[in-house]
């Protein structure tokens, strides 16, 4: 049976009750900005926010973010706070406002120079420095001031978002002991080999064994934190209760694989909105005489394999060059965390490589790929997935990947084929796809050939199968189950 948001609106009264529901993540789910004088806002595309926005619609209560949009604190009331989402307002936004040295140290820093690269395994070094480590603490603080000042003397549950809040749970209890708190790990936990250098790993695993409840994407990060811990604290590890005793507090330690809102998303890709977009992008990227075209859209990021992707389809056109001019592949790619060298190094990379492939196969007229920076609005989004035969959702290494999910629920039509890296959490539910290893180019190349030329009967079939596991395990499910595990505390 499918869960819906009545399911969870529901569920969440009974688990809650009166208490009030506090979210917190480093990400805000709107960002206000001017455009062209006006104040608007836009949607970030990161994972986690993509996730929430619809649960918070749900469920009500109070999201706290930092805020970023240049026109933030221009809608906002005394409390720092905005109703969100703008259209059709369900809960409201909480901005919690950093100053440069805090977003550098604790965000730029420790969150994704250090944090971001450990738990990802894809041979990038990770830097801890130790001011950055301070800005982290004090950024953490300050989201417990911020929520502890919210709450007052409500009883309240808190639900922590990812690894930019590891110590927050430790803070709000310090504070406030009554507080319930959960803390969903939106990446992957890495093994005990390549945690143990960090130099705050005892601090970090103490600051997450404050919550009640720890969730991450798949059994085998949970698997790879109870190690963790049991290596580095002295604690007991319950393998029977996938728990972990600290100091006399228990942790529970679930997976909960997250997903997207199904239905919206399939609604979404049927709407006139969308067919309109659909037609002005075909028009803008010239793909009325392509007869495959295959998408990629990514965070540019190491860990999203973007120049796996593009040496593949490199490989695939001097293997096939049948293909020329007939296929054309187009990545989306959504500049990110952009102060980080090796992120503009990365930026670079992919400059260069996307003209080098482009300078070798193209033909009067016709270059294999295209490389498209701008801001995608959800129904463009929308509009590409649907015109895409293939979609190419290969990192190095993912939590779990939601635009492999997202493409699912845009197929209506079931004429599509999903080529999925085996590195993803999606992997281990998402069986009907072609899969890949990105390191592996040649073998790549094949699998793109084959997803291409799967015959109609075949790919309907996979499809179908896929789109009945992401309708059956969406995100209100995820949040129920989520929210149902807190009875057991
Ligand atoms: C990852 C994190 C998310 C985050 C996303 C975008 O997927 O797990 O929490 O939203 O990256 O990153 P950003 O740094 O732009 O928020």
């Amino acid at each position: 049976m499918v869960t819906t948001q009545f399911d969870l609106r529901k569920i969440i009264r009974k688990v809650i009750g009166d208490r009030l529901l506090v979210l917190a993540s480093n990400r805000e789910p709107y960002i206000h900005v001017y455009k062209e004088g006006k104040i608007s806002y836009i949607r970030p595309v990161g994972g986690a926010v993509t996730a929430l926005d619809p649960v918070m619609r749900a469920c009500g209560g109070i999201w706290v973010a930092s805020g970023t949009g240049a026109a933030d604190k221009k809608v906002v009331n005394r409390k720092d706070e905005v109703r969100v989402p703008p259209e059709k307002p369900r809960y409201l936004l909480k901005r919690i406002w950093l100053s440069k040295e805090e977003e550098n140290g604790y965000y730029f820093g420790f969150s994704n120079r250090a944090i971001w690269p450990l738990c990802h395994i894809t041979y990038t070094r990770p830097v801890f420095d130790e001011s950055d480590w301070q800005y982290y603490k004090q950024v953490n603080q300050k989201f417990a001031d911020a929520i502890i000042k919210e709450i007052g003397n409500k009883s309240a549950f808190v639900w922590i978002q990812d690894y930019h809040l590891a110590l927050l749970a430790k803070y709000l209890k310090e504070k406030n002991p009554n507080i319930k708190t959960a803390h969903f790990w939106h990446i992957p936990w890495p093994n005990p080999e390549a945690f143990r250098i960090c130099p705050k790993k005892k601090e970090i695993l103490q600051g997450l064994l404050a919550n009640d409840l720890l969730g991450f994407h798949i059994r085998y990060y949970c698997n790879n934190f109870m190690e963790n811990v049991n290596l580095e604290l002295e604690a007991r590890v319950d393998n029977e209760r996938t728990s972990v005793v600290y100091k006399g507090h228990e942790t529970l330690v679930r997976s909960f694989p997250i997903s997207v809102d199904f239905e919206e998303l399939s609604k979404l890709s049927n709407s006139k909105k969308v067919k309109q977009e659909l037609v002005k992008l075909e028009e803008e990227f010239r793909l009325n005489k392509i007869e495959h075209v295959i998408m990629g859209l990514d965070r540019i990021d190491y860990t999203k394999g973007i120049p796996e992707k593009i040496k593949a389809i490199d490989r695939f056109f001097e293997k096939y060059p049948q293909y020329k001019e007939r296929v054309v592949f187009i990545q989306k790619g959504a500049l990110s965390r952009i102060h980080i060298e090796t992120y503009k190094n990365l930026n670079d990379e992919i400059n260069d490589l996307v003209e080098e492939v482009n300078w070798r196969h193209s033909t009067d007229g016709w270059a294999p790929i295209i490389f498209a920076r701008r801001h995608f609005s959800r129904e463009e989004i929308s509009a590409f997935y649907k015109i895409a035969d293939v979609c190419l959702v290969s990192p190095l290494h993912d939590g779990m990947n939601l635009v492999a999910k997202e493409y699912v629920a845009t197929k209506n039509d079931l004429n599509g084929v999903l080529v999925l890296g085996q590195f993803t959490g999606a992997a281990r539910e998402l069986e009907d796809v072609v899969a890949v290893n990105p390191y592996d180019a040649n073998n790549f190349a094949d699998q793109i050939k084959k997803a291409i030329e799967m015959k109609p009967e075949k790919k309907k079939k996979m499809m179908a199968n896929l789109r009945r596991v992401v309708a059956e395990n969406n995100i209100y499910k995820w949040a129920l189950k989520f929210i149902s595990e807190l009875q057991k505390i």
